[in-house]
């Protein structure tokens, strides 16, 4: 079943989004190459806390940390430790915010000073990806719009589609239905409508799309090929004639 968010649930996670944009603001500060992973992920849980929200993932399933962060060839759910940072990394920080019962969900990819001008495109066209994805979405059009359009600009700049993992429904929790994926067929799946709120999320890979479990941990998803991932993700409003970004400015 797909909610249909009231007015009083919207402005719940207007604010819920709002400090999950704030708080990728203020880890953005504070990226740099010697910071550990496990530093950054209490920056996020204080600042977080003292906006009076939670960190959403924080036991979510058992994961131990606020805020997943992913390195090179880490696809999704990296866990925060000991690991410092360094030039050239390829750094997705996912967080997951939410106030009085609603979560919001949304992720970020960048580059820990430069890289080669394939890895610069291949963040740049993820996000780029979120954006034409977005860009078909208002209540009447279809879930496969939006895959669609992510995997056909993917394709054309030569990256991958991650397809085992998707976007989904958010709101009372951080997964809900339906299952967003980013890849699909133009004018199939679930109609979107009016005040349901989803998490769009392209991963998009450098090399092949195959991803797998390292025996790290039950967690952390790499690319089989070993080459990098990138990861943009936004909280939106379905509305008549269009979307609101959530997590936005
Ligand atoms: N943003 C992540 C996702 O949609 C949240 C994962 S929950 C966690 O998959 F427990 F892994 F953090
Ligand atoms: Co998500």
């Amino acid at each position: 079943m797909i909610s249909i968010k009231s007015p009083r649930e919207i402005s719940l996670m207007r604010y819920a989004g709002h400090i999950n944009y704030l708080t990728h603001e203020e880890i953005k500060k504070h990226l740099r190459p010697g910071i550990t992973t496990e530093e950054l992920d209490r920056i996020a849980y204080n600042f977080i806390i003292k906006h009076d929200c939670i960190p959403s993932c924080l036991n979510y399933e058992g994961y131990p940390k606020s805020i997943c962060i992913s390195i090179n060839d880490e696809v999704v759910h990296g866990i925060p430790s000991k690991r410092k940072i360094k030039n050239h990394d390829v750094v997705s920080i996912d967080l997951c915010v939410g106030y009085k019962g609603y979560h919001t969900d949304a992720a970020r990819t960048y580059i820990i000073g430069s890289s080669s001008k394939e890895i610069e495109d291949l963040v740049e066209n993820t996000k780029k990806a979120l954006y034409e994805g977005l860009s078909k979405i208002k209540a009447g059009a279809k879930i496969g719009d939006i895959g669609n359009a992510i995997s056909t600009f993917a394709h054309q700049h030569n990256l991958s589609v991650v397809e085992a993992l998707c976007g989904h429904g958010v709101g009372t929790t951080i997964h809900e239905d339906p299952d967003v994926p980013n890849f699909g067929i133009k004018n199939t799946g679930k109609t979107l409508k009016e005040g349901m709120t989803i998490a769009v999320e392209p991963m998009l890979n450098l090399g092949d799309k195959e991803v797998c479990m390292t025996d790290l941990n039950d967690w952390v998803i790499v690319t089989e090929d070993g080459l990098p991932s990138a990861h943009f993700e936004h909280t939106v409003l379905i509305t008549k004639d269009g979307y609101e970004i959530l997590t936005g400015e």
